[in-house]
């Protein structure tokens, strides 16, 4: 390997290809990525950001570290390109780590330069974007490169809710190199290039003796499926750099700033295609997506944890070129019940909302929280809670539309109005009960029914009694927890002029040190 000390004059270092080899870009390092599919930390920098913007920090930046032979290896950047630019004219920080050197690892060195990006943005209030490739602490490093990672763990913490941070996961992360990106706003995998875990298959099959595969055990799938830790999975590392450019532009540079506008012009916003979403039967499923489509402007949706917890739907979306957080239950997957992953999934993105003055748009057409074992054995309550925490605390415009089922808890739950919600619509479809009619009929007339000569008969007289009473949207109506009935085709445009009312909200929490989400 080379090295680079004292070997070349200052000109020759600034010639670009000349720092790229010495970058840890040099040919053989560049095909080394491409051969697996990858792209080097520069490229991936060049596509992310505006032509011409990015300014380099810290490219004579060398690890100190002696041990093992380091003393002999050194390589101008350590590891790891820094700098800023603009994404759509909006300033960033970056990193980008070379898994040509040393795999990535992070050093005492390579973490200063992350630091450094993140002191800056939080002082200029911008968004940090890190573009992981990386074999986590680098080992020869020892207590040197923990104390950096916690020195990283500690600034995404104290900028989490201050600016955006995103975090793109490029190649096999292990380790610290996954914990700085959990704790970040957003991460993004690629599918069979990026894996995540805090310890790879080979201790695995030493501790647990599972065989388990690098894709199976922390591919882009696997953590957009079962754990949820990924929010967005791409297709390959062009394609992760636009949902980058794309997250971003919905969200403000921090969290004092408002989310940009699109202009927009009004102009006819009636959807008549949303009069017939709704089937006739009210236990038929629909696709929720569908309204989302129909009520935003057109192509704006942009979906978030797709794959995790479906019977959720979040994401960012426009209306009226007004960026704004979705949050929809399901109804094409498992009834749109809530359980413990789409709770989880759906506070968090609330909270994500919350701290960077995106306006929440609630759909809800929700049966309940799922019963079960599994699902109280697992703390159902307490990730229930966490949902309802999220939004019980969110000051950002929140509006609620209920398009069919609002039962039980999960009426309160989904951004009542008892909970701070600041317009709520139904849509006539809406059923607003303790439960479905013919449960509630069993359990309150469950007497009645037994002793009745037709006990078949007796209950469907009570169930339709209870469907004529609570399966409408009239009774909160009455009581003004609904505040208008509105045909579905009006929807749009009854949105566009809420969020507009809502636009100076000003609304705040109770002096405190923080609250305490129950986690
Ligand atoms: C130093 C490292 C390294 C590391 C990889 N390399 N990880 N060097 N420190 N952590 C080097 C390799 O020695 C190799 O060098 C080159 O990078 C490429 O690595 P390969 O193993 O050949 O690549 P690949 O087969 O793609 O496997 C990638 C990998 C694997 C899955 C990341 O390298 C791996 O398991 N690394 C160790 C992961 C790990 O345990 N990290 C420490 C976690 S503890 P040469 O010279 O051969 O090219 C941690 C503490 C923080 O991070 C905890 C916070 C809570």
């Amino acid at each position: 390997m080379e090295s680079t000390t004292g070997t070349s004059s200052k000109t020759e270092i600034l010639d670009r290809k000349n720092a790229e080899a010495l970058l840890g870009g040099g040919k053989e390092r560049i095909e080394s990525q491409h051969k697996k599919g990858k792209l080097t930390a520069r490229e991936r920098l060049e596509l992310l950001l505006d032509e011409g913007s990015f300014e380099e920090i810290g490219k004579f930046v060398m690890h100190r570290s002696k041990d093992f032979g380091l003393d002999k290896e050194h390589y101008l950047g350590d590891g790891v390109v820094t700098g800023y630019g603009t994404v759509g004219g909006r300033l960033v920080y970056v990193f980008a780590q070379d898994f040509t050197v040393f795999g990535g690892s992070l050093s005492e060195t390579h973490a200063e330069k992350i630091c450094k990006m993140m002191d800056l943005a939080m002082k200029n209030g911008a968004p940090v974007i890190g573009l992981n490739d990386s074999g986590g602490a680098r080992i020869q490093e020892g207590v040197l490169s923990l104390a950096g990672y916690a020195d990283i763990f500690y600034r995404n913490t104290l900028a989490s809710g201050v600016i955006p941070q995103i975090s793109a996961v490029m190649g096999p992360c292990a380790g610290g190199a996954v914990y700085s990106p959990a704790i970040t706003d957003f991460i993004m995998m690629v599918e069979q290039t990026s894996y995540m875990f805090v310890t790879g298959p080979n201790v695995v099959k030493t501790v647990t003796h599972e065989d388990v595969t690098s894709e199976e055990l922390g591919g882009a799938m696997t953590h957009a499926t079962k754990s949820g830790v990924t929010h967005f999975v791409a297709a390959n590392e062009v394609q992760c750099i636009e949902y980058i450019k794309q997250l971003l532009s919905y969200m403000p540079q921090n969290c004092e700033d408002e989310p940009p506008m699109l202009p927009y012009e009004l102009g006819d916003e009636k959807r008549p295609a949303l009069n017939t979403i709704i089937p006739d039967n009210a236990n038929q499923p629909y696709d929720m997506r569908e309204i989302i489509e129909e009520l935003t402007d057109t192509g704006s949706f942009f979906e978030v944890h797709k794959y995790f917890a479906e019977n959720i739907v979040v994401g960012f979306a426009r209306l009226a070129g007004r960026s704004i957080g979705i949050v929809a239950n399901q109804p094409a997957v498992l009834a749109g019940v809530l359980d413990i992953n789409a709770s989880q999934k759906a506070a968090r993105f609330v909270r994500f909302c919350d701290s960077f003055n995106i306006p929440l748009l609630v759909l809800e057409d929700v049966p309940g929280f799922l019963p079960g074992t599994d699902q109280e054995w697992n703390a159902i309550i307490t990730n229930g809670a966490k949902l309802l925490y999220a939004f019980c605390e969110a000051t950002v415009p929140r509006v609620t539309v209920i398009t069919r089922k609002a039962y039980g808890g999960a009426y309160d739950v989904m951004n009542s109005k008892h909970i701070g919600a600041d317009m709520n619509y139904a849509w006539p479809s809406a059923e607003i009960a303790v439960m479905g009619a013919s449960g509630a009929a069993e359990i309150i007339f469950k007497r009645e029914i037994a002793q009745a000569e037709d006990p078949q008969a007796k209950l469907q007289e009570k169930v339709e009694e209870y469907t004529r009473k609570f399966a409408n949207p009239f009774r909160a109506a009455h009581r003004g927890y609904i505040d208008e009935v509105i045909y579905p085709e009006q929807t749009r445009e009854k949105l566009i002029r809420a969020f507009k009312m809502l636009e100076n909200k000003a609304a705040s929490l109770p002096r405190k040190k923080h609250g305490n989400i129950p986690l």
